[in-house]
């Protein structure tokens, strides 16, 4: 197995709070880790951590060499301009030549459904489009790594499922993914592996399976267990 990335023994602050703390964490080449919690646990700190937005204050994180990444958010955050632009853009940042890009933004816009749209203006559409499109920025990356913040958490349940079905066509692809999740139904459904996070600390990774199995769960850890109940209640 080839680990993409790893944290040992990470701890996070902002400003002067420590927000995660001791975290170690490896990912495989093709794991899918849904990171679940609740409210406030942490999720969303990891997910920026491992992105490279936020510096560890100890410990050691490491990423594969050469490998790619990419992070799609919550709220999709698209540039004032054209859809097929806000695709060029990131893959200019990203250094990819100019006849590269040319051949990658239809091509990445067709694998999310949206080949007619490239000039519409990104702000124009609907959230659930504009989701689609954060999709084929971070795919027109061909990303080693995706890292996704609650990727459907604002919306509707068609564009939910839209969206769950471009996840399972990225995984289905190989690409490697790390998301934040409030929905189990979706964690059983796409990831390989579970990260339970409680005020910061990691207090459970294990197999999709192994989660879900209480008596597993509850060996490995109490908290973990107790807030998958009440999650299911
Ligand atoms: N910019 C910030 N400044 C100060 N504290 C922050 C900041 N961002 C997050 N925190 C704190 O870090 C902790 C973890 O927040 P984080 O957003 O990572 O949690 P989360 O698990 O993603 O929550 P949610 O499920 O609500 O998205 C919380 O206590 C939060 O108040
Ligand atoms: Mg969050």
């Amino acid at each position: 197995m080839t680990v993409l990335l790893e944290l040992v023994d990470v701890d996070v602050a902002i400003g002067p709070a420590t927000i995660l703390r001791g975290i170690q964490l490896q990912v495989q080449r093709e794991d899918r880790v849904a990171l679940i919690g609740a409210n406030g646990s942490g999720k969303s700190t990891l997910l920026r951590t491992l992105h490279g937005l936020l510096k560890p204050v100890r410990g050691l994180q490491s990423t594969a060499f050469g490998a790619r990444q990419a992070m799609v958010f919550q709220r999709p955050f698209l540039l004032r301009t054209t859809v097929a632009r806000n695709l060029a853009l990131g893959l200019r940042l990203a250094g990819v030549p100019p006849h590269e890009i040319a051949a990658r933004v239809p091509d990445a816009l067709a694998r999310v459904g949206l080949a007619d749209i490239g000039e519409r203006h990104a702000r124009h559409l609907s959230v659930g489009q504009q989701q689609r499109v954060a999709f084929a920025r971070a795919w027109a990356l061909r990303p080693d790594l995706l890292f996704l913040d609650e990727p459907t958490a604002s919306l509707d349940p068609p564009a939910k499922r839209e969206i769950e079905s471009l996840m399972a066509t990225f995984a289905e692809a190989g690409t490697t993914m790390v998301f934040a999740s409030h929905n189990l139904g979706q964690v059983k459904r796409l990831a390989t592996r579970v990260v339970y996070l409680e005020r910061g600390r990691l207090l459970a990774d294990l197999p999709v399976a192994a989660f879900f199995d209480h008596d597993r769960l509850r060996e490995v850890s109490r908290e973990a267990d107790l807030f998958l109940q009440g999650e299911m209640a």
